[in-house]
């Protein structure tokens, strides 16, 4: 991603990054994905990168208000989870979450995604 660096943001590598590449294209169209879907959620909610560990795949899913990534299936298992929430943007983005998305991306911590992945898929 080439941006300076702000407590994570450093694209993942390996296993991960390949997962990626397969289920979605790229890291580019992953992050297109979470941001279009993300941006449409009514109201408050979240917007996950998970494993569905029964198939080995990797999937976008949202959730509303506190409902956590579980109640879409227990095969799930969350990677990172983008709170979209009004509270958590609103004091940098005001009202304009596209902006706040966009930008969560230079704080995401793809390490620990990576050693979640790792560990569900050796
Ligand atoms: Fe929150």
């Amino acid at each position: 991603m080439g941006e300076k660096e702000e407590g994570g943001g450093q694209p993942p590598h390996g296993s991960l990054s390949w997962s990626i590449d397969n289920s979605f294209g790229s890291l580019e169209k992953l992050i297109a994905k979470m941001n279009a879907e993300g941006a449409v959620v009514q109201g408050s909610g979240w917007v996950w990168l998970a494993l569905d560990k029964d198939f080995k795949r990797l999937v976008v899913e949202t959730t509303s208000n506190q409902d956590p990534l579980v109640t879409k299936g227990p095969n799930l298992v969350p990677l990172i989870g983008i709170d979209v929430w009004e509270h958590a943007y609103y004091l940098q983005y005001k009202n304009v979450r596209p902006d706040y998305l966009k930008n969560i991306w230079k704080v995401i911590n793809w390490k620990y995604a990576s050693d979640l992945y790792e560990m569900e898929c050796p």
